[in-house]
């Protein structure tokens, strides 16, 4: 970045609060999560701790309702629930509702009886001879054939269960799965073949075949029951050690920036987590179990839904008109057009995804209580060496929307490649994961 390009970067930053606090660089991420009750049912990679939006509900002594437009998998609506609030979630992703929806029921002595009788059964069930078709055509690529036809066979024998309750349990835990018995991970910004290997002299294919003999056992049908049933236990010690008796959660599907006006009551906690403006596309990320779970049916549904995610990719509506005029943003993306970029619409995701941030802001500041906040965690991202500081950027969008900026808290570094590292030498201190607090006076 040039001088004038440091300069702006700080002067924005000065208009702020900004502290560092590391207390909470381990809640921001997924990995801390896998053996906390309910967030394990699914690792959802993108999450973060329940913990984290805990910190927040003490630290602000929250009472009221909260909100998280960017549900995920739910953590939020956990930590409110856990604290007896009363808690509302939107997401643009059907998964994300269905997980969502599922790890935050209440559950009661009676369900446990249930999911117990019926997993008795589904330890019995045996590999039938029907060959199953699926409408997802990466499906041949992406399983062993055997696999393949095991979760075939286990989704019908899913869908058969009669109580919604138990079933949602089981399809839970088969999604859930989906990833650890395929060929495919999910990695960077999409699914990578698991017999890619990176070796010391560049990447190496193991054959299919050789992979897929050293990876799955012979027994591939008890493989993945087994793998389910784990998932179904570990459900059940949860619900056994754990009693939640406040209020379901109320959720919606679809895009936050319209959605939060549904919601009919004033809010004094809205948390969440948005895409990161780092290109990462979501559904794509989620195909497999989009397609295997029948959230979709063909390629136009696909494409539908990754047009109505928040603006951080190039799938999402990049070509939609921007609706908010922002001076700091322009100023970035002017820079970023002078620059040799790895794809031309980097500025155009840019600008469209603080336009989005700046109507979700205007409609959530509408639906605040006064003493209100919004809690925004996020991460900047850098193209050709230029910082994207989207903690600040949301700041100064808040700020002109009419809330205070309360602070922003720097709750770790972001790792780059050396490359980055050199082109980024001055201001690597704003790669970093952030947590900007906002809030109605
Ligand atoms: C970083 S993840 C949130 C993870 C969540 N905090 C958790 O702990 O599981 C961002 C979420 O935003 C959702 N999303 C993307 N665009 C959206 C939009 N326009 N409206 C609502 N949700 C959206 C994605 O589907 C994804 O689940």
């Amino acid at each position: 970045m040039t001088y004038e390009d440091k300069n702006f970067l700080d002067s924005l930053e000065k208009r702020y609060e900004v502290i560092q606090d590391d207390s909470y660089s381990n809640l921001v991420h997924f990995q801390t999560t896998y053996d906390i009750p309910f967030q394990r049912w699914y690792s959802y990679r993108e999450g973060y701790s329940y913990k984290l939006v805990e910190k927040i509900i003490k630290k602000y002594d929250i009472k009221g309702i909260l909100l998280d437009p960017f549900m995920g998998s739910g953590s939020s609506i956990l930590a409110g629930r856990l604290n007896h609030l009363k808690t509302y979630g939107i997401d643009v992703n059907p998964i994300s509702l269905f997980i969502s929806k599922v790890e935050n029921r209440n559950y009661f002595t009676d369900d446990i009886q249930s999911i117990q009788v019926e997993l008795s059964e589904f330890r019995q069930l045996e590999r039938d001879t029907i060959t199953r078709q699926t409408t997802f055509e990466l499906a041949s690529k992406y399983f062993n054939k055997d696999i393949l036809q095991t979760l075939l066979q286990i989704k019908e024998h899913i869908n058969s269960i009669d109580n919604s309750r138990i079933r949602d349990i089981f399809f839970l835990s088969w999604l859930s799965n989906i990833e650890s018995v395929s060929n495919v991970k999910k990695e960077g910004n999409g699914l990578k073949y698991k017999n890619r290997r990176r070796m010391k002299s560049g990447y190496i294919n193991i054959p299919i075949e050789e992979w897929e003999k050293n990876h799955f056992p012979k027994d591939k049908f008890t493989y993945v029951i087994d793998k389910i049933v784990s998932n179904i236990e570990n459900i059940i010690e949860d619900i056994q050690n754990n009693t939640i008796t406040t209020p379901e959660p109320t959720m919606l599907l679809g895009s936050s920036m319209e959605k939060v006006l549904e919601i009919p009551e004033e809010i004094e906690l809205t948390i969440f987590s948005p895409p990161y403006v780092n290109f990462f596309d979501y559904f794509e990320i989620h195909k497999t179990e989009l397609w295997l779970g029948d959230f979709i049916k063909n390629q136009d549904e696909l494409k539908q839904l990754k047009r109505t995610g928040l603006r951080s990719n190039a799938s999402a509506s990049v070509s939609k008109s921007l609706e908010n005029n922002n001076k700091s943003v322009s100023h970035l993306t002017a820079i970023l057009e002078t620059k040799k970029l790895w794809s031309n619409k980097i500025p155009t995701v840019i600008s469209g995804y603080f336009d989005d941030m700046e109507t979700l802001l205007h409609n959530l500041y509408t639906k605040t209580l006064i003493g209100g906040r919004v809690v925004i965690v996020v991460g900047n991202s850098a193209y050709a060496g230029v910082v994207v500081p989207s903690d600040l950027l949301i700041a100064e969008i808040g700020e002109k929307i009419g809330f205070k900026v309360e602070e922003i808290i720097v709750t770790r570094h972001l790792t780059t490649s050396s490359q980055q590292r050199k082109h980024l030498k001055d201001v690597m201190d704003f790669m970093r994961e952030s947590i900007v607090i906002l809030r109605k006076e």
